[in-house]
């Protein structure tokens, strides 16, 4: 009983303190609002960059500096390190009237000046804990940097990987994802903003932009309401119920209406229903985009957004540009200005930054806390999570020290394309490839040989692509077939040949579509003569999406697939390849068997004609298989784990309790390593069609080899919830199939009864 009233006294006492803490920031805003001009509030729902590092439209801002002392300014992007954060505050703080100080944005995708792997690559390691610290190390990185809005995450669900964003998230599942989600929100956010290593996390782009047709970027997208619920939405809101700070609306459509100017998505569904009380910024120009969208000039488009709920403009300058006219003639109103300033106000306020306007700006902190020897060693261990074995012969890997190596492969010692794309602050040079990993874990004493065998492409159109951010796609003077021989030359004289190809890191991330997702005709001839050798072939790939590998994979002993892995790479490679570490990653978005599958994912629904391979009018491709060449959740390990005796400690769940999933998982090989347990449902009758399987949960366990472990699942009724027709979160009773696997699709199974 004293316990139960303690506890209510100490929740008083935190929802009292709360409120006292916002109407503390109410008041403060209040009285700064009520000295605001009209032109000053219009002018904090601007977002521009002085375009010094790398824009992402074609669109810069210009007489940056003017526009800041005039109180046309809220916040800037692409301005990063303390020397030339500082010089920007200076001008908000001393020359403008109201002193408001600015929020210093930047696209913190995966690590800042450390970069971790891609965020599809991390997404890989299922490592939730390990996720959040990701994003944590990458805020205070940052925020030593003078930052303290990070444009990150991106949780748009994405099952097409011609569409070259793939990389930015996590993958095409929603329960995974909305973990994710809320494990970078945390990792930014921390406990308080007003930290001195916390920024404002951004969760983008809100919302559907991976599901843009034909993986074309920025392109339309069109879905149902019941997919969008039940797939698409759940990450988002995710992050909103982590409570994210601040929201970017996407590029594309919903419904026929710009994001940017959409009133159902951003006041409807995210204010009214979902609760968001922070702050929307749109996409970069997408509220001028909404003039090509076909929605009218730019003094209806910028109307148009503020009044669907959307506060700041990035870099168009619509708002600054027209939403004074636009008052005076009525067609928005103060309150629509009011309501955006005070989103603006308030993350300026919870950063603490009108109390300190320099709160993020230490040089000495950045001189420590940049590119420390802790921050690669989180990159490092990060990546080596991030890793899949896609394929393996039981006995080439790990490699042994003493073997010789014949290191073979255009992206084998190259520093510029590890870092993956939106790495916008890393610096490639600080990067390690795998030579020097190689190197460097294998001893003095190793027996390595390099050659590059091949360009990333021959194709100079390609490469002129991959080239835009510098150089990426390097064309050796030599021809072809010289690099060829060279190759197979150091790789007759070794025991093992390790082949490292891939993607150019600009072919993957914005703007980056590709219709055609194999390996380069360059990469795959090399493959085929290393192959032809005898020798065994241990393929890493590095890339940005999952690739077609069909074909180009079927001589090799083993593959690694190891994304583009950030500045510790090449370390983190070889720490796998010669077994220090076990590779433990899955897949988070399938590998399709040809293009014409995609989109292919895991969870998809049987149809009113199964697959059968003696029917005709069954739903199968003539000249393909349904299921792709790796699915979601697939990966293998040095060891084999062996799963058995799934028990459920009922065959009948009931609403309010919960039934035990239990399954014996062995290490039956010779070295120590960690397996993710996944377990996925299937609703047998269900109001509308569900999926074949849906993820429910899942668990990363270490096992010894020889270990055995009983692991343990609750399931719930909650758990068994989807949006119906009526878009009510509901479950229905009946029967279920519970299974549990090392794969979507390698799975044991129960049925049982929802009562
Ligand atoms: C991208 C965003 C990014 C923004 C700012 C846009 O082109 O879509 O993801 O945050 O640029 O760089």
């Amino acid at each position: 009983m004293k316990k139960r009233i303690l506890c209510l006294s100490l929740f008083v006492l935190f929802f009292s303190q709360i409120n006292a803490q916002d109407q503390k920031m109410n008041a403060f805003i209040n009285a700064l609002m009520s000295k605001m001009t009209v032109d000053e509030k219009i002018g904090q729902l601007n977002l521009i960059t002085p375009g010094s590092d790398i824009p992402t439209g074609s669109v810069v801002s210009t007489n940056v500096e003017k526009k800041i002392a005039e109180g046309n300014v809220g916040g800037l992007f692409g301005v990063i390190g303390p020397e030339k954060v500082k010089q920007a505050q200076d001008i908000a703080v001393n020359k403008s009237r109201l002193k408001i100080p600015l929020l210093f944005g930047s696209d913190v995708i995966h690590g800042h000046r450390t970069t971790f792997p891609i965020p599809l690559g991390i997404s890989c390691s299922w490592d939730t804990a390990l996720i959040r610290y990701s994003a944590s190390v990458a805020a205070n990185e940052a925020t030593a940097d003078g930052l303290n809005w990070a444009f990150s995450p991106m949780v748009d669900i994405a099952r097409d990987p011609r569409w070259g964003r793939v990389a930015e998230g996590s993958g095409e599942d929603p329960f995974l994802g909305s973990l994710i989600a809320a494990a970078m929100v945390k990792g930014y956010q921390g406990n308080s903003l007003a930290d001195k290593n916390t920024l404002l996390a951004c969760v983008k782009h809100f919302a559907l932009y991976g599901a843009a047709e034909g993986g074309r970027d920025y392109n339309s997208v069109d879905m149902s309401k019941i997919k969008m619920y039940n797939e698409y939405l759940p990450p988002y809101k995710a992050a909103v119920d982590a409570g994210v700070a601040t929201i970017m609306s996407s590029f594309n459509d919903i419904d026929g209406v710009p994001a940017s100017g959409n009133k159902w998505l951003l006041t409807d569904l995210l204010r009214t229903k979902w609760g968001f009380k922070g702050m929307i910024v749109s996409d970069y120009t997408s509220i001028g985009e909404m003039v090509n969208h076909r929605q009218g000039d730019i003094n209806q488009v910028s109307a148009q957004a503020i009044k669907a709920g959307l506060d700041m403009d990035m870099v168009t300058e619509g708002y600054l540009g027209t939403l004074k006219k636009s008052l005076q003639e009525k067609k928005v109103s103060i309150a629509d200005i009011d309501r955006a300033c005070i989103m603006v106000l308030e993350a300026k306020y919870k950063l603490g930054l009108f109390e300190d306007p320099y709160r993020y700006i230490d040089a000495a902190r950045a001189a420590k806390e940049v590119l420390s020897e802790s921050n690669r060693a989180a990159a490092r261990k990060i990546a080596r999570e991030s890793f899949v074995l896609l394929q393996h012969d039981y006995k080439t890997l790990p490699l042994k020290k003493s073997a010789s190596i014949a290191l073979i492969g255009p992206l084998a010692n190259d520093k510029n394309n590890m870092l993956g794309t939106w790495a916008v602050s890393g610096d490639p040079q600080k990067s390690i490839p795998v030579l020097e990993g190689m190197k460097n874990v294998g001893g003095a004493g190793l027996n390595i040989q390099f050659a590059k065998g091949a360009n990333i492409t021959d194709d100079p159109s390609l490469a002129k692509q991959a080239n835009v951010f510098g150089l990426r796609v390097d064309i050796d003077k030599r021809s072809p077939d010289e690099m060829l021989q060279e190759a197979l030359s150091i790789a007759k004289n070794a025991d093992v040949v390790v082949a490292v190809v891939g993607e150019a890191s600009e072919l993957s991330g914005e703007a980056a579509s590709r219709s055609d997702i194999t390996l380069p005709a360059s990469e795959q001839k090399l493959l085929k003569a290393l192959y032809a050798t005898g020798k065994p072939v241990v393929v890493v790939i590095m890339s940005g999406r999952p690739l077609v590998l069909t074909g180009a994979i079927e001589g090799a002993a083993a593959v690694l697939q190891t994304w583009h892995a950030g500045t510790e790479a090449g370390n983190a490679i070889a720490d796998v390849l010669f077994g220090e570490v076990n590779p433990s990653g899955k897949l988070t978005m399938s590998f399709p068997y040809s293009v014409g599958q995609i989109p292919v994912y895991y969870s998809q629904k049987r149809t009113g004609r199964p697959i059968d391979p003696n029917n005709k009018f069954s739903t199968k491709y003539f000249d393909a298989p349904n299921e792709a060449l790796f699915p979601f959740g697939y990966g293998l390990s040095y060891t084999k784990f062996v799963y058995s005796d799934l028990k459920l400690s009922s065959s009948e769940l009931v609403k309010g309790k919960s039934i035990e999933v239990e399954v014996t998982v062995s290490n039956t090989g010779k070295f120590d390593g960690a397996e993710v347990v996944q377990l996925y449902t299937l609703d047998k009758v269900r109001s509308i069609t569900p999926p074949e399987k849906e993820l429910k949960g899942f668990q990363k366990v270490y096992l010894k080899a020889g270990e055995s472990k009983k692991i343990k699942f609750a399931l719930t009724e909650e758990m068994l919830r989807f949006y119906n027709a009526a878009l009510q979160f509901v479950s229905e009773p009946g029967e279920f199939s519970v299974m549990i696997g090392g794969s979507s699709k390698e799975v044991l199974s129960k049925d049982m009864v929802l009562k």
